[in-house]
């Protein structure tokens, strides 16, 4: 099986590498400089490329301004960013034995803010994630969260998701991973595979001791289930088709989120629009 590849990576030519880290970092200085407060207690750090631009922008504002916060982590790669950036890390253990369980609802939403990157994002801020393996935590510290700043470049804009990033993540368990994958294939999926770590032919285990499935969906079949579909403008919606995904035996959690806090989208750069497909 070959994982599927997004369209806007195969119009990223090589050359333009360069323009597309620069792009992320203009992003993500800019979700900072809008977003980022000292007063802050709690800030949770998602995982993926972008996150990491996130993470050094914080850190030159200087110990002065950093020093009294814990910054919350969504799985090894970003536990290890944050302490290599001279970060204080709280895993989320730990962050709800130190604020109790007491509270309900947004009461619950303990982190000041939650900065992380997405695949594809749609034109109301709706996400795909996990691209980066991470998306069953990043779905909790989302959860826990006051406010979820999603940081992208331009070319992970889109109007509706599945536009570019052609499929979904799915952590699912081992044990039924193969049965996930026919019921994937009974919702309308095409081809969906068990991803493989790097150029291995090893499956990839989560950092939660799982498998993630990609899940390709054609969008004119899913325009096609009539459960999928809003009345007011006839086209499926991401709730419903991760409610879908989620209801299957053996699934932990699916990589689209919607109906997040205050999630915000920063693109950066024109610069980046011009490798898109
Ligand atoms: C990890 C994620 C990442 O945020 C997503 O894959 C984006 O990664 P990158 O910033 O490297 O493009 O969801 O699970």
């Amino acid at each position: 099986y070959i994982r599927p590849t997004p369209r806007y990576t195969m119009a990223t030519k090589s050359g333009d590498v360069n323009l597309v880290e620069a792009a992320k970092r203009a992003a993500c200085q800019q979700a900072v400089k809008d977003n980022f407060s000292p007063s802050f207690k709690y800030v949770g750090i998602g995982s993926g490329s972008t996150i990491a631009y996130v993470v050094e922008a914080i850190a030159a504002l200087g110990p002065e301004v950093s020093a009294h916060m814990k910054f919350v982590p969504t799985g090894a790669g970003s536990t290890k960013l944050i302490r290599d950036a001279g970060l204080t890390v709280l895993q989320v253990p730990e962050l709800l034995s130190e604020v109790g369980f007491a509270g309900r609802g947004t009461s619950r939403q303990h982190l000041d803010i939650y900065f992380d990157g997405a695949d594809e994002v749609d034109a109301e801020l709706n996400c795909i994630k996990g691209g980066g393996a991470c998306l069953f935590q990043e779905k909790i510290v989302s959860r826990l969260s006051k406010k979820f700043i999603c940081v992208a470049d331009s070319r992970k804009k889109a109007d509706r998701l599945l536009t570019n990033w052609g499929y979904v993540p799915v952590e699912v368990s081992p044990v039924a991973a193969e049965l996930v994958r026919q019921a994937l294939i009974d919702l309308g999926s095409k081809d969906p595979i068990i991803r493989f770590a790097g150029s291995t032919s090893t499956y990839l285990v989560t950092d939660n001791h799982n498998y993630l499935i990609d899940a390709p969906f054609p969008t004119l079949l899913l325009n096609s289930q009539a459960e999928l579909i809003d009345p007011a403008n006839g086209l499926w919606t991401p709730d419903a088709l991760a409610a879908k995904i989620r209801g299957i035996l053996g699934v932990l959690e699916v990589g689209i989120f919607s109906g997040l806090t205050g999630p915000q989208a920063t693109a950066a750069g024109p610069d980046v629009e011009g490798v898109r497909p």
